[in-house]
């Protein structure tokens, strides 16, 4: 039976996210609880005798750590390659290979890569789970479970919010899953891009295909903040009032993916949220900031991101357990066939099917019901015109 994979954060079922927060509940409880040892705890020996691997071909800090200080809290234990020049990547191995001789060394794989679809690939390769921890500027799914949990534990639901993603929309992977999550959840997506940085268009045409969305000028948008480019929402109503913004995710911008400058990328501070919209919003990061989000606004109450990073742990936790002991260990989720082509190649360079250094790749595309037809790509999900 093959294993369960979270690739995507449309991997997990709104009930199964649903149950990962409520595991993830008890364990931040037990966490705080400094009177219960953690060795006699109900979390010390839930994942006893298993091994996570944390396989990092890019820089992280709080969501390898997180990862790794999980399975230990669970009882486990951790092996980690965080320096793809000290493994034998550097020496030119493909991460096939990799992954496969992984699969032999633990129980659970954390695949962080620069290459969009890396995850996706390398579940075609594993026995055992893969979660993707970040494939270049495509998903960072686990964030996004952080990222609702502090939205569900903050605001007390998840359900049908007004919520803005402010700078690097086209580079940030985590803006790309919260805007799929948040779509399940009915919310109202406000785009506060920074210039030139907008959603790339295969998130645009995901969020309207397959989540009934559609997109609305800031024109339409009445009593809006007038920083609002655009808004992405439920299908309906043509015009929509926002007086009130519940979150304002803030984002870095992605240097490292990028060959622009961003000389007027958006500084977030007290004069920036003075107005009444961000009266009583909840400002989250996934964090690092690197300039965009002033320090002297970490005192205020609207601040949750330290929180929010703090919820890595036992959100991890529930998410490692459910992999390994719950309900979805046993159940198959394979990586679809789709269409696979020899003659059309995904059009995004930064594709893994595009990776000249992985032997084992070629493009897998599917066909969408679309009028003019297109093919989305299976790892990345860029698409491109079908013939
Ligand atoms: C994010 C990432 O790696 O995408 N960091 C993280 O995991 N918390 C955000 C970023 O690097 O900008």
């Amino acid at each position: 039976m093959s294993p369960r994979h979270v690739t995507s954060i449309d991997d997990l079922s709104l009930e199964e996210i649903g149950s990962i927060f409520f595991l993830a509940e008890k364990y931040l409880r037990e966490l705080a609880e400094p009177n219960i040892p953690y060795r006699v705890s109900m979390s010390t020996n839930a994942c006893t005798g298993s091994v996570l691997a944390t396989l990092f071909y890019e820089p992280s800090t709080r969501t390898r750590l997180s990862f790794e200080s999980a399975m230990l809290r669970l009882g486990g234990q951790v092996i980690s390659s965080a320096d793809p020049m000290a493994s034998s990547a550097a020496k030119g191995e493909g991460l096939a290979d990799t992954i496969r001789m992984a699969s032999a060394y633990a129980d659970v794989l954390v695949l962080r890569h620069p290459r969009e679809g890396a995850a996706r690939f390398a579940a075609e390769y594993a026995s055992v789970p893969v979660i993707n921890a970040g494939d270049g500027a495509h998903e960072h799914p686990t964030q996004t479970l952080c990222d609702l949990f502090t939205i569900l534990r903050e605001r007390g639901t998840l359900n049908s919010l007004t919520v803005a993603l402010l700078g690097d929309l086209k580079g940030g992977r985590t803006a790309h899953s919260l805007a799929y999550a948040l779509a399940r959840h009915g919310a109202n997506i406000l785009l506060m891009p920074a210039t030139g940085m907008e959603f790339p268009d295969h998130v645009a045409s995901r969020l309207q295909d397959a989540f009934d969305y559609q997109y609305l000028e800031a024109s339409s948008l009445q009593g809006a903040d007038d920083r609002i480019t655009g808004a992405f929402v439920p299908k309906g109503a043509t015009v929509r009032r926002f007086a009130a913004i519940d979150v304002l995710y803030v984002t870095r911008f992605q240097k490292e993916r990028s060959a622009a400058t961003a000389p007027d990328y958006p500084r977030v501070n007290a004069a920036f949220l003075a107005s009444q919209h961000f009266h009583n919003t909840l400002v989250l990061h996934p964090l690092p900031r690197v300039g965009e989000l002033d320090p002297g606004f970490d005192r205020d109450a609207r601040a949750g991101y330290f929180r929010q990073a703090s919820y890595g742990v036992p959100v991890r936790m529930a998410l490692i357990t459910f992999l390994l002991k719950g309900d979805a260990k046993g159940i198959g989720s394979e990586v679809s066939a789709g269409r696979t082509s020899d003659d059309v190649a995904c059009g995004n360079a930064n594709c893994i099917s595009r990776d000249a250094g992985e032997p084992a790749t070629s493009p897998k595309l599917e066909l969408l019901p679309s009028d003019p037809p297109r093919l989305r790509c299976l790892y990345c999900d860029h698409e491109v015109p079908a013939a």
